[in-house]
């Protein structure tokens, strides 16, 4: 190969991202770099007390301060028709009335915001804004908080307790989990902008265009065709952009007061209390088995850190009632409200939390049994109906996933007996968990814009988190349509396309993969029905039998029969074809539950004495029905297993409790897996297709990459150490203080 080619090859569109070239090139853009005249920003002041109230705001040397528009507190603010009385406050939803109360909730609420023609002259000013406050006693250590709220429980209680009685083996223990904080790589960032009276447009980052606009529309009445948000590059959400945080409002709110656009971004300390975290957690978990195995009872208690504002249910206890038979089942969840900011969904929300405590147990319980943890878990799952509803599932393969992980990770040179394998000052260890999630799918639209040239443009409102959405759009497009790659371009993240809902809760992808399907076979049609006008061999003809080449519309089984798109355009009088439809879910959710899976394997090293763990590589099988990129869902598959090392081993939302701060707020406090710490991480998948969930075949996939991984890497160090840590992160000091206890 010359020197040229290997230029020509470096410079070759990659297959792999659609929008993979505007995003490494910068080309692409993300919410706070779209450029608009007349733009000024708003910087936001935080409160200094974790409780109490604002008896007096003091902004007059701010305002002197160069360049500084304007300072809105909740005494000067614009009206938010839909935020107006305490009643209205309510029916929102909103959660934190930013602006609209004198009530401080937590350390780090906003409590003003100055507008200045310059980002400098507006942070300056920031820096000078002072309140008075009325102070309140305060909570924020979850661990020592007297108050809880016990919930509803999601289900019935299932079989009996007293069943316990009888049993040989039980295991009954608790579990901690620190609070852990999304931390994307873009920072959250709105640019609003009242174009008219009447009309927002919002360029914000998040996971959800419609919701967004839903929300505006409300909080300003308006009808929604005047609210526009785009959102088109994404850099990270892990669900942090799954709700409308104060900072959006308050960025709509500055561009209100001061008539002009406004582009506000939060810093890294102000994000972490601004766009939720996953709570800090309490569990126990008490299940028990009989000689054989057979898991026969469970009791799953769980609690979840909550803002003082509002209760926010993480659904602890909802994976326990989803994947083994167990037949005597109760489940108990309460919330514990903290002078904290509302905590949200992140990355597997819930079951992540709940499959810790129950993975580690039955892992426990097989060292009781003597039981291989494979065997014991394939003895017990629930693999012909789901547990709770009885339905039977639509598809379900973890049995296939356990096997093949098995193989991958190389089980059978794991030894059941802790501390077999040394090398050094290393043990080296063996674990794997399962994990499961109610595999989800929510109406999505699409439209296809077919040109005489044969490009086409893909369209829907979704927008693409990072997880590679736009390239399975373009994928199933060019599989259905014939359509080359290179002539399919694909349009998201824009309110004002065919509406979808937000990318969350791996519902992304198996929503609108359905739409794209179908119009894609719609396109087919419709175009046949143009063509039929021109020779009437296309009438009626069945979408399997029409065939789109680069110039020509033609028929399969009569390769003589074709059309070109000029005649096509011409003699119908088009300038261009549009085919739009919506895709929903329908009586197959009467008959089927549905779920996707993922079994984790990993191989750890644990240093006797530096109590590092080391992970040397992770193998996870994910059943995702039908897969539409390898190598997007792989990529999804691999990020997730790095956040559940993170969980397992680094993240924690540091509290200071006798101040109410959060401490380690930054990149440098708050540590998570970084390249150094990504092991060697083989992914795979079950390649079968779910008939039933959707036209595509394709359930999702995102959270059950990380939903098993803690628990797999905690149970390969007790593999390898022989001591059970029960409480996330596992740090070393903790490691380190469990082996000088023995
Ligand atoms: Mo997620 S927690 O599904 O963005």
């Amino acid at each position: 190969m010359g020197f040229i080619d290997v230029i020509t090859n470096r410079f070759k569109k990659p297959e792999g991202r659609v929008e993979g070239v505007e995003k490494v090139t910068g080309r692409g853009k993300y919410a706070a770099e779209y450029e608009v005249k007349n733009i000024c920003y708003a910087v936001l002041v935080n409160s200094r007390i974790p409780s109490g109230r604002i008896k007096s705001i003091f902004t007059d040397k701010a305002k002197e301060v160069e360049g500084v528009i304007d300072i809105v507190t909740h005494l000067h603010k614009p009206i938010v028709p839909g935020l107006a009385t305490e009643d209205k406050i309510k029916e929102s939803k909103f959660g934190l009335p930013v602006f609209h109360t004198d009530k401080v909730f937590f350390k780090g609420q906003p409590i003003a915001m100055v507008i200045a023609d310059t980002l400098e002259d507006a942070t300056f000013a920031a820096s000078l804004v002072e309140a008075e406050y009325e102070k309140d006693s305060f909570s924020v250590d979850f661990d020592s908080a007297k108050e809880s709220i016990p919930l509803k429980a999601e289900a019935k209680e299932r079989g009996n307790q007293e069943v316990f009685e009888n049993l040989p083996f039980i295991i009954d223990e608790q579990y901690n989990i620190k609070a852990d904080v999304h931390n994307p790589m873009e920072m959250h960032a709105t640019i609003a902008h009242w174009t008219a009276n009447d009309f927002l447009r919002l360029y914000d980052k998040n996971q959800g265009v419609n919701n967004v606009q839903k929300t505006f529309a409300k909080l300003f009445e308006l009808p929604e065709k005047n609210v526009e948000v785009f959102s088109e590059f994404v850099g990270g959400g892990f669900g942090s952009g799954l709700r409308v945080w104060p900072h959006v409002l308050a960025s709509v709110m500055a561009a209100k007061q001061v008539n002009r656009p406004v582009k506000l971004m939060l810093t890294r300390p102000q994000m972490f209390a601004g766009t939720g975290y996953r709570p800090a957690s309490w569990q126990r978990l008490k299940i028990g088995a009989d000689k054989d195995g057979n898991l026969l009872a469970v009791l799953h208690q769980s609690k979840n850190g909550t803002s003082k504002y509002e209760n926010f249910n993480d659904g602890i206890t909802r994976v326990t009632r989803l994947i083994y038979k167990l037949p005597n089942l109760k489940t108990e969840a309460a919330i514990v409200p903290l002078n904290l900011s509302t905590p949200t969904w992140m990355r597997g929300p819930g079951d992540c939390t709940g499959v810790f405590a129950l993975e580690s147990a039955v892992d426990e319980l097989s060292y009781q049994l003597k039981m291989d943890p494979v065997e014991l878990r394939l003895k017990n799952i629930s693999l012909e109906k789901h547990p709770d509803s009885g339905l039977p599932w639509s598809t379900h393969f973890l049995d296939e996933g356990l096997k093949k992980g098995a193989k991958m990770i190389g089980w059978e040179a794991r030894k059941p007996n802790p501390k077999s394998i040394t090398d050094g000052d290393w043990y080296i260890g063996y674990g794997m968990a399962v994990g499961m999630w109610n595999a989800g799918r929510r109406e999505a639209k699409a439209a296809i814009i077919f040109h005489k040239d044969g490009n086409i443009v893909v369209q829907t409102a979704m927008t693409d988190i990072g997880t590679g959405t736009g390239t399975g759009m373009q994928n199933i497009a060019h599989e259905i349509t014939g359509i080359s790659k290179d002539k399919i371009s694909i349009e998201l993240g824009n309110s004002s396309l065919p509406p979808a809902p937000s990318q969350g809760g791996s519902t992304g992808l198996s929503s609108v993969s359905g739409a794209v399907y179908e119009v894609s076979n719609q396109l087919k049609l419709k175009l046949a029905e143009y063509a039929s006008t021109i020779n009437p061999n296309f009438k009626d003809a069945a979408f399997e039998n029409i065939i789109l080449s680069e110039s020509k519309i033609s028929l399969k089984n009569n390769s003589a029969v074709s059309v070109s798109y000029d005649e096509l355009f011409e003699k119908n009088n088009l300038s261009e074809v549009r085919v739009e439809v919506s895709s929903k879910p329908g009586d197959e959710q009467k008959k089927y539950a549905f779920c996707s899976s993922a079994a984790h394997f990993c191989k750890v090293r644990v240093n006797k004495r530096t109590g590092k763990v080391k992970i040397e590589k992770i193998a996870v099988v994910g059943d995702g029905g039908k897969i539409i990129n390898s190598q997007a869902a792989a990529n999804q598959m691999s990020g997730a297993a790095v956040g559940g090392i993170g969980m397992a081993l680094m993240e924690e939302n540091q509290i200071d409790a006798k101040l109410g701060s959060l401490i380690a707020n930054d990149l440098a406090g708050y540590h998570f897996a970084v390249n150094a710490d990504a092991p060697i991480i083989e992914v795979d998948f079950i390649h079968k297709p779910d008939p039933n969930i959707n036209p595509s075949g394709a359930k999702g996939l995102g959270e059950v990459g990380i939903i098993g991984t803690a628990p797999a890497i905690a149970n390969a160090i007790y593999n390898a150490i022989g001591l059970r840590m029960r409480d996330l992160p596992i740090t070393p000091d903790k490691i380190l203080m469990a082996l000088n206890q023995r």
